[in-house]
């Protein structure tokens, strides 16, 4: 199995409980107290639903699927829209190890190298996109 592989049947065993993006969000606004500055006016039950689609993008990215949707996100949040330092994504994917590590029942290193290796393209082309 390819790490996209491993890492699209991780996500199908995290990604069905809430849980999972409140635990993310904690994760990821515990990292910084500028990340969680950037959550104080958003409605966090409809950005954690955001989130769960945007997650797959990346990993459908991974196994192959076109880059466009990954394009609107470096589009979102570069400097003229929402403004996300590129710095902050090396967070965004600790958080996401953090979180699957709790949820999914087969995580192990071998599996976040995977999630860290098929997320990686995608995340450097919205950084680059800034
Ligand atoms: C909004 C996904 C990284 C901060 C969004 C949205 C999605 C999303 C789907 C909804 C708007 C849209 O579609 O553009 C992602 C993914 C990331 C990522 C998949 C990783 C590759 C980050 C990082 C930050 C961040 C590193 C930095 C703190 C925000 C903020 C919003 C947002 C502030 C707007 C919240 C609001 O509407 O109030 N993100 N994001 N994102 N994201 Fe991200």
């Amino acid at each position: 199995m390819t790490d996209a592989d491993k890492v699209f049947q991780s996500y199908g065993r995290s990604c069905n409980s809430p849980s999972f993006y409140e635990d993310f969000y904690s994760n990821f606004m515990g990292k910084s107290p500028e990340i969680r500055a950037m959550f104080t006016n958003t409605d966090m039950t409809s950005q954690r639903s955001l989130l769960r689609g945007g997650i797959m993008w990346l990993v459908m990215h991974a196994r192959g699927m076109s880059d466009t949707k990954i394009r609107a996100l470096g589009e979102s949040h570069s400097r003229s829209k929402m403004n996300i330092n590129p710095m902050f994504y090396g967070m965004w994917l600790d958080a996401l190890v953090d979180t699957l590590e709790k949820h999914d029942p087969d995580f192990s290193q071998e599996l976040e190298q995977s999630w860290r290796n098929a997320l990686r393209p995608s995340i450097e082309m919205i950084q680059s996109m800034y």
